[in-house]
């Protein structure tokens, strides 16, 4: 149809450019050996989880939080979720995304400014633009640009000026770590709040997985806190951990919350027994990260490289789109599934293969794969 002619020219566009995007149904499980799963404990199959989800009564919970649809699992899973953080409160959202979203778009108005990681997810950058609020961005994990940012920024800071730093933990793409330390350290000196989405620390960086501020043991100093249930809690929905006053600024400003039909119970009786697992069970995470650990060593030895990974998020650089996509299918063709990501999703020039190291690999696995990755980058050229 005519009128449709410009979607088929951008869809050319971004064929030619490699970065069209297609949906692919995930091969039968035991047909490849996945690592584009973010479920890193293998908690999404895992039994009790599984059995504590068949085990409720409804699926859909009916209606949004503030008509009916707040059950009682809705309240014990707050209340869980706080007690495990150590926080006075926290919140279920339907998404991760939706948290950041409501988060950020109620908490800051057109007069604030917030500084952000220049790598921070699309949720949390999306949030920022809903906020209408003033956005700096500071060079990735480079806690001296922040610093540079908010003291030339406080020179005009008005008064009642509110300001946020908003980062993740563990970024997403490249699965480094942010110096979160320093950071709080900044807010509190110039008299910010601090934002942390441990989305992909939850559960597997911290005493009994509770993050990278638990680890560093600055909790205290991370006033908000976001995160998902869809990575590490093998279950859907975001959460929002932080003061009762926020708890209830967002009940009543947060447009993602008010708007949409609260989290299905099923999702949250599955999340619930999930936290009980990573709660009891001592070293989850850290079997994970030495499985992650040698994966590196093992890709590094092949000569590949990848870059500041300090986490499961193990990203093979290869920079150009179409290159990377290639990669992806020679390894597919290997038995291998792997997604090459490209921009936007990260900067131009940086396009990877992001693999995902969860409990369901193990280390003859990973040194088998990481020869497989090199093996099949020289089959197409892209390594010596
Ligand atoms: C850092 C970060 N925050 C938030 C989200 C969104 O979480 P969800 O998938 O639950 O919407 C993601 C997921 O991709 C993420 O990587």
């Amino acid at each position: 149809m005519r009128s449709e002619q410009w979607i088929s020219e951008l869809l050319a566009k971004l064929a030619r450019e490699g970065l069209e995007r297609r949906l692919a149904v995930h091969p039968a499980d035991g047909a490849v050996c996945d690592f584009t799963s973010n479920d890193y404990l293998n908690l999404s199959t895992h039994p009790d989880v599984v059995a504590a989800m068949q085990a409720g009564t409804m699926v859909g919970s009916g209606a949004s939080r503030l008509v009916s649809g707040t059950r009682e699992i809705h309240q014990e899973f707050e209340q869980q979720l706080a007690a495990y953080f150590g926080k006075p409160a926290a919140l279920v959202f339907g998404a991760g995304y939706l948290a950041n979203l409501g988060l950020l778009s109620s908490y800051l108005g057109r007069n604030d400014t917030v500084f952000a990681d220049r790598l921070v997810h699309a949720s949390l950058i999306d949030g920022i633009q809903l906020s209408d609020a003033r956005h700096q961005r500071f060079q990735h994990n480079d806690a001296a640009h922040l610093e540079q940012l908010l003291v030339k920024t406080g020179t005009t800071r008005k008064p009642g000026e509110r300001w946020l730093v908003v980062v993740e933990s563990v970024y997403s793409m490249d699965g480094d770590v942010a110096p979160l330390a320093a950071i709080a350290e900044l807010a509190i000196e110039h008299d910010a709040q601090l934002l942390v989405d441990e989305a992909h620390a939850l559960g597997v960086f911290g005493p009994a997985g509770r993050g990278v501020a638990a680890e560093l043991d600055i909790s205290d100093q991370v006033p908000l806190v976001t995160g998902t249930l869809s990575k590490a809690f093998g279950s859907y929905g975001g959460v929002v951990v932080a003061s009762d006053f926020v708890r209830q600024l967002l009940v009543n400003r947060a447009r993602p919350f008010i708007y949409n039909t609260a989290l299905p119970p099923a999702l949250l009786l599955a999340a619930s027994e999930s936290l009980r697992i990573i709660g009891s069970q001592a070293g989850l995470g850290d079997k994970l990260l030495e499985l992650a650990a040698h994966f590196r060593r093992e890709l590094h030895e092949q000569g590949l490289e990848v870059g500041p990974s300090a986490s499961q998020i193990v990203p093979v650089m290869v920079g150009d789109n179409q290159q990377a996509v290639q990669l992806a299918e020679a390894l597919h063709e290997r038995g291998i599934l792997v997604k090459a990501i490209r921009p936007p999703t990260v900067p131009v020039g940086t396009a990877r293969l992001r693999f995902s190291v969860t409990l369901a690999h193990n280390e003859q696995l990973l040194t088998h794969t990481a020869q497989a990755v090199a093996e099949a980058a020289r089959s197409i050229g892209q390594l010596e």
